[in-house]
């Protein structure tokens, strides 16, 4: 062996060593090592924005064409990542749909293993029924189906609606740790309150119920309503400008979603934020080890993602995948739903960052 390049002689024994791994399912590593283990990511999903202005008029057609029922469960685009071979995955463990249910149809409960929410960019007029709570859909609202809830949606109007679906599916079909169940045909409870049961247990600020101090792996809120999302972004500003540290950056207000039983993320896999931009803010440039997805809910920008920068607008999407570079950039208030896998990360403590203008980066492992 060539001790400089560690390449081997090609020889007629060394030939017959590679036909014996082949026939053994082997793999030597020393032709694969740069692959399986790059001097940092280099992550197959690549950055890509879908617009609304062509996902909502392909859902509506859906909504012409395909029924909604069992079997099928969900009227539901998912988004696929140009890198991910075909399949309908926004990132290695990320998957992000646009749901449509027409006029007074219901799609069926059924329930997984698999950790789920929603997020409503317009509309309104559906009741997502969660372990038999009925959940009031408007927009600006984030909603949870933790893993193994049932649940079903039904539209209680006339008008058509769509939102978004995040889920946990790429890291649960990988891991193989999916079980899947049927429930009712119809929804179990086709009430239409205004605030669910969940909600009017849990949502008080800075209140617990003594009936629930047993923590929780997932949050027991069903519903973060915009109102309350709204406020604390539009209180963090107003603080900005008195001169009280409450923003996470210049011009740059932000909330994370938590489990109020742990002040953690709202499920084991999957976080979620959201962020408000003044006109003219733009973040600093970073990297994070993990996948990201942002929606646009309101105004105008661009995200700059690699060597590229995309303009973006109301409920255009758009995936950052793990140590990809990027920053947002306002040219109006500039709204912004997203969620990570940050939890996974985290709690295996491969998180990294690099954060441009920051010394210290990237130190975390070494
Ligand atoms: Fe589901």
């Amino acid at each position: 062996m060539d001790a400089h390049n560690s390449q081997p002689e090609d020889t007629a024994e060394l030939r017959q060593l590679y036909a014996d791994f082949e026939r053994t399912h082997i793999k030597p590593l020393w032709t694969q090592i740069g692959n399986l283990m790059p001097r940092h990511p280099m992550p197959q999903a690549v950055p890509y924005l879908w617009k609304w202005s062509e996902l909502y008029p392909m859902a509506k057609r859906s909504g012409d064409l395909v029924p909604v029922g069992r079997g099928g469960e969900r009227r539901a685009l998912g988004l696929a990542n140009p890198g991910l071979g075909g399949n309908a995955y926004i990132s290695p463990t990320l998957w992000c749909a646009i749901q449509y249910l027409g006029p007074r149809e219901t799609a069926p409960e059924h329930r997984h293993s698999q950790n789920a929410f929603r997020f409503v960019v317009e509309g309104e007029g559906v009741w997502t029924v969660v372990n038999g709570d009925p959940v009031r859909m408007s927009r600006g609202d984030f909603l949870l189906t933790p893993g193994w809830h049932f649940h079903g949606h039904h539209n209680d109007t006339d008008q058509p609606m769509a939102w978004i679906d995040g889920l946990d599916i790429p890291f649960s079909y990988q891991n193989d740790v999916g079980f899947f169940e049927f429930g009712s045909d119809r929804v179990t409870d086709y009430a239409t309150p205004q605030y669910s049961r969940g909600e009017r247990l849990w949502c008080h600020p800075g209140l617990r119920p003594l009936s629930g101090l047993q923590n929780t792996v997932s949050s027991p809120i069903g519903a973060y309503r915009w109102e309350h999302t709204d406020n604390a972004l539009t209180q963090q500003l107003l603080l900005e400008e008195e001169g009280v540290p409450a923003t996470v950056g210049p011009g740059h207000a932000a909330i994370r979603y938590i489990n109020p039983t742990t002040g953690g993320d709202v499920m084991p896999t999957i976080r979620a934020e959201f962020h408000r931009l003044r006109e003219g803010t733009k973040t600093p440039l970073r990297r994070d080890v993990g996948s990201t997805v942002f929606q646009v809910f309101e105004g105008r920008g661009n995200v700059v993602m690699g060597d590229k920068t995309y303009r973006v607008e109301k409920g255009d999407i758009f995936v950052i995948p793990s140590w990809v570079a990027w920053s947002l950039e306002a040219e109006t208030m500039f709204d912004l739903f997203r969620f990570s896998d940050a939890p996974i990360i985290e709690r295996l403590n491969f998180n990294r960052s690099w954060v441009e203008g920051q010394d210290g980066n990237e130190g975390k492992n070494g």
